[in-house]
């Protein structure tokens, strides 16, 4: 005896008006249903078990990885239907729990919950009461207020319709229980399907106990169907995201304005300015400062950095004590150790930089190994792409590259060399002296600035001549 989940998710998902499968739009940079998966994991459950349909190559091929039991439901019958695919893979005393996977903002507490308050053999019900229950399926309750029936919204007379509480489909039985209902379940409804919500009925006329637990907070059943409820739903993940962090220590400029599209671990005092973005897998240390619209997408980022604003960064890793921006760009399998300066309007790709080296100005560092103390002026360039291959730029220990130095790479500039401001460097640069590529500059003494000719002839000869 074990617990099984079911994660119902072949619906079409019409009114998302997408090529993509419903299930498999973000929220919070994560597939709906992969959130789904994770709280069900959450519940060491023996197994779990998607019921898939509607653009299901394309949802498996995306989360295959997912530890998961996929099941094909060729055709989308209903939610009883669905049910029933599943069964085969359960043994009559396994517990069923039933999750819709575009229902992402369930909670395990809410689970736990139901899966503890449901009578052995009993029918356990999660459900809510909505201000606007429409379109959800009403709980029927008898004079002594135990529950009786579901009534679909579309089924239902305006008498039923009033009633505010729903069910929020998600619901747990004995599988033994499922295999004796789920086989009864006609379609003789508006929607001609075989609705699940009608075991409660069968339930109930065979006496088995049916309950209902109340959900905490209503988001947590929030189903998605259009691009509205999609938007919606990311604003109550973001707000839970910013709770969790601040709860941990890090300060967040404004919860309302960051957005968080990943797995973020971030250290204690931690400043997060307005409009952060974080993406992928993200760990920040202690002690950082991540100005105003910053994105920061799969990095790592030791203690004490300080990210100025309208920087990105992105497949890096970044030491202590570090200085980025503002308006910086830092790109994949860039490597910055202890306390290097990364100033404005530069951009650094595939390039390790040594302790305590100093690019501060509009500069382009690419494929090029830095060693520790170096100093890059102002508008520097590794010319590291020839327009075929791309090639490696060396700069040692101590080094100082003059401003507005391009360096054709390959190439080696030494250690404690210096060059000269305006060089073009296309050969190795020898350690400790000083090396200048630029022609030499020439005084013209009493030299005459061109006059204006006086002439007659109009602005158009002028232009032609
Ligand atoms: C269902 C419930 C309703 C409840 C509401 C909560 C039924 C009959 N009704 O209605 O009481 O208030 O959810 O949101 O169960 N699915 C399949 N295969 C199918 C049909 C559906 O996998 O053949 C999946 C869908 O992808 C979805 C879930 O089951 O994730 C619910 O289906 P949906 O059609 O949205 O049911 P509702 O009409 O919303
Ligand atoms: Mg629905």
């Amino acid at each position: 005896m074990g617990l099984k989940v079911m994660i119902l998710a072949a619906g079409k998902g019409r009114r998302m008006i997408s090529e993509i499968p419903k299930v498999l739009h973000p929220l919070g940079g994560i597939p709906l249903l992969t959130h789904v998966v994770k709280t069900a994991q959450l519940l060491s459950a023996d197994s779990i078990h998607v019921v898939y349909g509607n653009g299901g190559s394309t949802v498996r091929e995306v989360l295959d990885h997912l530890p998961v039991n996929w099941i094909d439901q060729h055709q989308q019958l209903g939610t009883g239907h669905a049910v029933l695919q599943a069964m085969p893979y359960c043994n009559d005393q396994d517990q069923v729990l039933v999750l819709y996977g575009d229902v992402p903002l369930i909670e395990v507490d809410t689970l736990r919950r139901l899966l503890k308050d449901t009578p052995p053999n009993g029918l356990g019900l999660v459900v809510a009461e909505l201000d606007d229950p429409t379109g959800f399926g009403r709980i029927i309750r008898n004079d002594v207020a135990n529950i009786i029936g579901i009534v679909e919204h579309k089924d239902a007379n305006p008498q039923q319709r009033a009633i505010k509480e729903i069910n929020t489909g998600i619901m747990t039985a004995t599988a033994g229980q499922l295999k004796n209902w789920l086989p009864k379940l006609t379609n003789q409804n508006k929607q001609q399907e075989y609705y699940l919500t009608d075991i409660v009925a069968l339930a109930v006329a065979s006496g088995i106990p049916v309950g209902g637990v109340v959900v905490n907070r209503i988001e947590e059943i929030q189903g998605v169907n259009d691009r509205l409820q999609l938007a919606s739903l990311e604003r109550c993940y973001q707000r839970r995201l910013a709770k969790e962090l601040m709860y941990a220590g890090v300060t967040i400029a404004d919860p309302q304005r960051i957005d968080i599209r990943g797995e973020v671990k971030i250290g204690s005092d931690v400043v997060l300015d307005i409009n952060v973005v974080l993406e992928g897998k993200i760990k920040i240390g202690k002690n950082c400062y991540i100005g105003p619209n910053v994105v920061i997408r799969n990095a790592t980022l030791a203690d004490h950095v300080t990210v100025e604003a309208n920087s990105v960064i992105d497949g890096a890793i970044i030491q202590s004590h570090c200085q980025i921006g503002p308006f910086a760009r830092i790109r994949p399998g860039t490597v910055i150790d202890k306390q290097v300066q990364i100033g404005n309007f530069v951009e650094v790709k595939k390039t390790s930089i040594g302790k305590g080296t100093k690019v501060c100005h509009l500069t382009y560092l690419g494929d090029a190994t830095l060693g520790e103390q170096v100093n890059i002026g102002a508008g520097c360039i590794t010319c590291n792409y020839d327009g075929v291959n791309k090639w490696q730029t060396i700069i040692e220990d101590h080094a100082f590259i003059g401003s507005n130095t391009a360096m054709v790479a390959p190439v080696t500039i030494g250690k404690g060399a210096t060059v000269g401001a305006g060089s073009t460097i296309t050969m190795q640069v020898p350690a400790s002296h000083l090396t200048l590529s630029r022609s030499k500059q020439e005084t013209i003494a009493n030299w005459q600035r061109p006059q204006k000719r006086e002439t007659h002839e109009s602005a158009t000869d002028a232009v032609d001549s």
